[in-house]
């Protein structure tokens, strides 16, 4: 499938969502990779992650971009050689990337039951006994939580981060579409601006450092 769908954020923001219906031959021969991508790509376990790694590329090239434009810092952060920031996220059947100005993250989630059973872990617990009351919504608001604070991590990047000691997010409707987060680290706040859309059976989470 081509792109499936571009979401404008901004007039510097834009979301390159890729729908993976191709086999990984006709990705592979639609890409061309540099050394170290091949070398990559031919470590990877499964197939599905092939794909999404491909699937990637395929996004850059739609954003005019190529595998020779990309380069990722020793946290694994990828960044692209024209300064312009990059989040990229893959889960199952998706791949996507968000390209920006601001400090962004991205991060795409299946909406599984199996996140109730972390919840804990991750989300504070007047959250999680909220959630717990309003059972229709239950997965779909973890879930973004859980984006949230992938996402946030992706921005700073930093080792130490606690998903549930250091970000949290403003209480939200699932039908707002949109909320805050506050990552409070090591003597510095920093506010973020969140949106997010469930997009089949998946959570899209997209956030930017507010001030950046
Ligand atoms: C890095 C991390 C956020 C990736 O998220 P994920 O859900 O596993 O995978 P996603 O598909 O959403 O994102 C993967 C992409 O994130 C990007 N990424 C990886 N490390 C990154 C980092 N340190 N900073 C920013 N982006 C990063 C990469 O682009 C990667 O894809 P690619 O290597 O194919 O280009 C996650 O693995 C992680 O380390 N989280 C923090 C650990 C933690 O605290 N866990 C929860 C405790 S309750």
């Amino acid at each position: 499938m081509p792109l499936y769908q571009k979401i404008s954020v901004d007039s510097n923001s834009v979301i390159l969502i890729w729908k993976i219906a191709e086999s990984f031959n006709n990705l592979f021969r639609a890409v061309v990779l540099k050394d170290n991508s091949l070398a990559r790509l031919e470590g990877m376990k499964s197939e599905s992650h092939q794909k999404g790694f491909l699937a990637v590329r395929m996004l850059l090239q739609e954003a005019g971009y190529t595998d020779f434009d990309l380069y990722y810092d020793e946290f694994g952060k990828p960044h692209l050689k024209d300064n312009k920031n990059i989040s990229i996220s893959h889960s199952y059947d998706f791949s996507v990337v968000m390209l920006s100005d601001k400090n962004i993250g991205i991060d795409l989630e299946l909406r599984r039951d199996l996140i109730k059973k972390i919840a804990r872990k991750f989300a504070a617990e007047a959250f999680v006994y909220e959630c717990e009351n309003n059972s229709a919504e239950f997965i779909s608001k973890l879930t973004v939580v859980w984006g949230i604070k992938e996402a946030v991590f992706k921005v700073r990047n930093e080792v130490g981060i606690s998903f549930k000691d250091h970000i949290f997010t403003k209480p939200f409707e699932i039908n707002h579409s949109k909320t805050t987060a506050l990552l409070d680290f090591i003597d510095t706040k920093q506010e973020f601006m969140v949106h997010f859309a469930e997009i089949e059976n998946y959570t899209l989470v997209w956030l930017w450092e507010m001030n950046s």
